[in-house]
């Protein structure tokens, strides 16, 4: 029995390789940090749907499928807008993800179906914030990118270039990341020739935990309650005396540095205003030493979400929006696995080790059959 499958192998992916120990994340072959900053999401998609990169940049054959894909029907639309305006974004998307599975998702699940889960999930997300800010939809521009497009729906406004290059580089950065929680909860609903809309759905209720994809807005709570870099040690000591979590440290598969946040912090450098960059690395510098003198044994650093949370504020996406928008860049790899999934099935359905009582127990009362 291994609680929690630690370093459990459940089958083979040619996606992504994570390198726990060497601290490596691996598309298809390519270093993460070889290709983020540089290579638009398109391209990404492209690499992790096909399998090799893209011609050009961006990949001509995704601008041109998202661009067809990013229509969605009147009638989800419809589901949309009824939304209540005090939903949380999070729990907004996971109703959009159940909403596009409307029958026309089938199994095994297609490229096609991918490219309209990755383009529609921003296209609705967006919708629904407009709605409940009570302005309007602001439709997708054609010659925008992916990444582009995100602010430009969220906002009705240009996006500043800086901004966008970082959200870019976050959004490849998040792509994917072998079998993590929520790609795990993927691949056990596909496993069952559920769809891919359907299987999208049961990952983004597995993103949402804070020790998976709900950490990030935790870490901006966290330096604002730290507040000035000289509060951070005595505030990192105080916590982790009261046996609580630091937000953005540790991880399941790095025992050393994640290769991710490593990229975020040098983009999160490049286009967070400097005293908040500041304090989060004073923060770091706390938070590791803490970790590291408390438990050595547990190997703990920091993790993607500590710097995507810097990226996103200075990006200008309100922290409702981390989660959703770590999704959003998530249905490219949910995508390319569950395609993996379904090219070569068999039904996930491991055992569980039965520690109740043994067998013989009589009911309480005399049973009278019908
Ligand atoms: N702060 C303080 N202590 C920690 C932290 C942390 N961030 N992370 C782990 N520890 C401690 C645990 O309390 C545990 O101690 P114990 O054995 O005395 O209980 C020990 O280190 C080992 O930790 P585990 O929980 O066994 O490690 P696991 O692999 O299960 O957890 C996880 C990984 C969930 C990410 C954990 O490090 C954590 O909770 N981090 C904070 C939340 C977070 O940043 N989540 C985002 C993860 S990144 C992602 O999924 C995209």
């Amino acid at each position: 029995m291994s609680k929690g499958l630690d370093d459990v192998v459940v089958g083979t992916s040619e996606v992504s390789w994570v390198g726990g120990t060497t601290g490596d994340l691996v598309y298809r072959g390519f270093d993460v940090r070889s290709i983020v900053p540089g290579v638009p999401y398109e391209s990404v998609v492209h690499l992790l749907l096909f399998g090799e990169p893209p011609a050009r940049d961006p990949s001509p054959e995704v601008v041109l499928a998202l661009q067809s894909a990013r229509s969605p029907s009147p009638s989800v639309e419809r589901l949309v807008d009824a939304l209540p305006p005090g939903l949380p974004p999070l729990e907004a998307l996971r109703t959009i993800l159940s909403s596009l599975g409307d029958g026309s998702f089938g199994y095994p699940p297609t490229r096609e179906e991918g490219f309209r889960l990755i383009a529609q999930a921003p296209v609705l997300l967006a919708r629904f914030v407009r709605n409940s800010q009570g302005k309007r939809p602001v439709p997708a521009r054609r010659e925008l990118s992916h990444a582009a497009n995100y602010l430009w729906m969220l906002t009705g406004e240009e996006p500043p270039v800086p901004r966008v290059r970082a959200l870019e580089g976050y959004l490849c950065l998040l792509a994917d990341h072998g079998m993590n929680a929520s790609t795990f909860a993927l691949r056990v609903a596909l496993s069952t020739q559920s769809d891919l809309a359907s299987a999208a759905t049961a990952a983004l209720a597995t993103l949402k935990g804070p020790l998976h994809g709900g950490a990030p807005s935790r870490v901006s709570d966290m330096l604002d309650a730290v507040a000035a870099p000289e509060n951070a040690e005595r505030w990192v000591e105080e916590r982790l005396a009261r046996h609580e979590r630091l937000f953005g440290f540790g991880h399941r598969a790095y025992k050393t540095e994640d290769p991710r946040g490593l990229v975020l912090h040098r983009i999160a450098r490049s286009v967070a205003d400097p005293r908040r960059f500041e304090l989060a690395e004073a923060v770091e510098r706390a938070a590791l030493a803490g970790l590291h003198r408390t438990r050595p044994d547990a190997r703990l650093f920091t993790n993607v979400e500590y710097y995507s949370a810097v990226v996103l504020e200075a990006v200008g996406l309100p922290r409702t929006l981390f989660t959703p928008t770590f999704a959003v860049a998530r249905t490219a790899g949910w995508t390319a696995h569950a395609l993996e999934q379904a090219a070569d099935n068999r039904l996930i359905r491991p055992e569980v080790e039965y520690v109740g009582p043994a067998k013989g127990r009589t009911w309480p009362r005399p049973i009278t059959t019908p």
